[in-house]
């Protein structure tokens, strides 16, 4: 991004105000202890697309500790759906179970703890929307699986698809296997789906089925 159009990004996310208590507090938590979570802007973007196309049966890979899902989980209960989410690491689930009891959604919100790759293969069930934001390295396989239980109209969301930049600039030797996936990934989707990527946050991947 150039580097006035970064400034401005900048400027304009700090008009996003937010006023909901439980959102505050986890945005603390996750500021406080490193927790990685969507950013506002992205946060924002997620909750316009999941209200505006009333998404009501949603998957979600990489849950940390609920605030993406209570976001998502808010609109799927009110459109008397459900929020299935999986989440590999136990502290986080154990976080996150917390935060769904606050927001009340204990009713309308499937936690799962597991490794999403493993996970997802075991679900027997169809989502209209679906919200990859888990380790990068697998997202091919994480969509693979979902794309299978997407309904005819629905849409994935894939967040983090451009990686830091690192698919375009130099990078830690140590992420090159991501980097190379990623990259292949990317362009996989532009040959075999209906899929834009949309540059703003760290880059987000859409698809539409139909
Ligand atoms: C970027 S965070 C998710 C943030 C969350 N979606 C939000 O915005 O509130 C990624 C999470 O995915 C989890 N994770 C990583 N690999 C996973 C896997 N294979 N299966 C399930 N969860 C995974 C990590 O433990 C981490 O909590």
């Amino acid at each position: 991004m150039l580097e006035e159009l970064k400034e401005a990004n900048n400027y304009i996310v700090g008009k996003i105000e937010e006023k909901d208590s439980l959102i505050l507090e986890m945005e603390a938590f996750a500021l406080e202890h490193n927790v990685p979570i969507v950013t506002k802007e992205v946060a924002k973007y997620l909750e316009f697309l999941v209200s505006s196309y009333n998404f009501k049966n949603i998957l979600e890979i990489g849950t940390a500790i609920g605030y993406s899902g209570t976001i998502m989980g808010r609109i799927a209960k009110k459109n008397n759906g459900k929020l299935t989410t999986i989440e590999i690491d136990e502290t986080r689930y154990n976080e996150a179970l917390e935060n769904f009891k606050k927001a009340n959604l204990l009713d309308s919100v499937n936690l799962i703890l597991g490794d999403g790759i493993e996970e997802v293969k075991k679900i027997d069930a169809k989502f209209d929307f679906v919200f990859i934001d888990a380790s990068k390295g697998h997202y091919m396989e994480f969509f693979n699986d979902s794309f299978e239980r997407l309904t005819d109209d629905g849409m994935i969301f894939i967040d983090n698809i451009m990686f830091r930049g690192y698919l375009y600039k130099e990078y830690p030797k140590r992420f090159k296997t991501i980097v190379r996936r990623l990259d292949e990934f990317i362009t996989y989707l532009y040959e075999n789906h209906n899929f834009v990527l949309l540059p703003f946050g760290d880059g987000i991947g859409l698809v539409k089925k139909n």
